[in-house]
């Protein structure tokens, strides 16, 4: 269906030209559009400039890649030319860890990847699917009927508390507020660079640090109280109690609690968000959400079935599948370019910060025609259009750092959003609103985003 591609490596040739910049305004450059028509201004640019330019925005100043061919020069390369280091690098050195797996490059990274593996996996989920509705039915449970709720912070605090019992093994309820407080500010801060370092030295962050570690260290200390046997099965936190880094020494105290926090940096905000862009596209096709809800009804009456028949549930996979691909919430993966490198007959030296638009191909008519339509049936044989070949969907980036965690994504995302549906009939407050994506700061819904519930249906 796609066209070979020749991808361009090393030696780099410093005889081309570097990228064209986008022009922009003084002072603020490409910033406005970037915030606030991402995906619309990448594909604009990409069209006018080819797969490869410049944009600035305030005082930064990033290369881009996008489309086809930068996604399968990403996907190749082993963190030899794209580097993680310079942009989490802070956020692991602030948690303390030398071992926090996205800041990894290279051979240290592969190993802690195999460390996690088994805790990250659908399988590792699958004795938790009836908690994870059981969650959400509790949850739904305390909506009145006729009464309002904000999407995205109440499936905030709906995945997260399931990623804690799911995959820590600890509810998280009580420490739910600290963790979005520490885990927005690292992030706020020292990735994104969009709010000033004095707000690490708040009392509001710091207390919120304090919350979350009294948290970790609670999950870490349990743990090591009832090590994993007849009563439950190991888990991601055992895994990494049991395990070497990358030099053969155990892991020090300070990456166990790292890692411990990862579910939830990991999974708060990408599930919340799709979480709530999905629950908008049912609602506006109302063909759809009668058939999830028949499906629902008919195979979650007597619990949720195993992860693997998940998939049969054919309008509720599609769904998922479709909203990851029209409202991608990582549809940008940012790096450090390590060392230099040609592509599409231009160089970029070491040392620049690189945007690699992982999302843009979704927007793309020869791969998914009519793009911004919202259209379960691209999923559904024989269309299969999520089945095109590397790089192509790429919701959860590609290359050595794709997401550990997409096969509990979506699981998660089809049995929260299934048991949702089967409990309450939920509406838009205004059938004629329209999502609007904000930068949160990952692409998400606006958090003023509202639903109603009309009616409570089972169990
Ligand atoms: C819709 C939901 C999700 C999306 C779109 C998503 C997307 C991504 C992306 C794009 C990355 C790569 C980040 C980078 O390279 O800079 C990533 C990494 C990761 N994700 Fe997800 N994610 C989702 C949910 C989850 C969940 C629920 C978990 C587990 C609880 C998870 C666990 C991880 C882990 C552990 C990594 C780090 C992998 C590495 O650095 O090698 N993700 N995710």
């Amino acid at each position: 269906m796609t066209s070979p591609v020749l991808l361009e490596t090393a030696p780099a040739d410093t005889a081309l030209p570097p990228p064209p910049q986008v022009p922009g305004w003084p002072f603020l450059g490409n910033a406005l559009d970037f915030l606030n028509r991402p995906i619309e201004f990448f594909l604009e640019c990409y069209h006018s400039y080819g797969p490869i330019f410049h944009i600035s925005a305030a005082n930064q100043r990033f290369v881009v890649m996008a489309g086809l061919e930068a996604n399968r020069f990403f996907a190749q390369d082993k963190d030899e030319i794209f580097s993680s280091e310079p942009l989490f690098g802070e956020f692991a050195r602030q948690m303390g860890s030398s071992n926090f797996l996205v800041a990894q490059d290279g051979a240290p990274h592969r190993h802690m990847r195999k460390v996690m593996q088994r805790g990250y996996s659908k399988s590792g989920l699958a004795p938790h699917l009836d908690t994870l509705a059981d969650l959400t039915y509790r949850t739904a449970q305390t909506w009145p009927e006729g009464s309002t709720f904000f999407a995205r912070d109440t499936f905030q605090r709906l995945v997260t508390e399931q990623l804690g019992t799911a995959l820590t093994n600890h509810s998280s309820k009580e420490h739910f507020e600290a963790i979005r407080i520490y885990l927005s500010t690292l992030l706020n801060v020292l990735v994104i660079k969009r709010q000033p370092k004095l707000l690490l030295s708040l009392p509001r962050y710091k207390n919120a640090r304090a919350k979350v570690m009294e948290f970790a260290r609670l999950v870490l200390q349990e743990h090591r109280d009832q090590p994993p046997g007849d009563e439950r099965d190991p888990d991601l936190i055992d895994d990494l109690l049991a395990a070497l880094d990358w030099n053969g020494d155990p892991l020090q105290e300070d990456d166990l609690l790292a890692a411990t926090i990862g579910p939830f940096f990991a999974g708060m905000d990408t599930l919340a968000n799709t979480m709530g862009f999905m629950i908008y596209a049912i609602l506006k096709h109302p063909e759809v959400y009668a058939a999830i809800q028949a499906e629902v009804d008919e195979h979650f009456a007597d619990g949720v079935p195993p992860w693997r028949d998940l998939p049969k549930l054919q309008n509720l996979y599609a769904a998922t599948i479709e909203t990851l691909r029209r409202y991608p919430v990582t549809p940008f993966t940012p790096r450090g370019v390590a060392k230099p490198f040609t592509f599409a007959g231009h160089y970029v030296a070491p040392g620049q910060d690189i945007i690699i638009v992982n999302g843009l191909t979704h927007f793309l008519p020869e791969f998914f025609p009519d793009p911004w339509r919202f259209d379960i049936q691209r999923y559904i044989p024989p269309r299969k259009e999520h089945n095109q070949g590397l790089g192509i969907f790429a919701p959860y980036t590609v290359g050595p750092h794709t997401c550990l965690g997409a096969g509990i994504a979506e699981v998660q995302l089809m049995v929260t959003v299934g048991a949702l549906l089967r409990a309450v009939r939920l509406e838009l407050e205004s059938p004629d609103y329209e999502i609007v994506t904000k930068l949160l700061p990952l692409p998400g819904p606006d958090p003023k985003f509202k639903l109603r519930v009309v009616e409570h249906r089972n169990p």
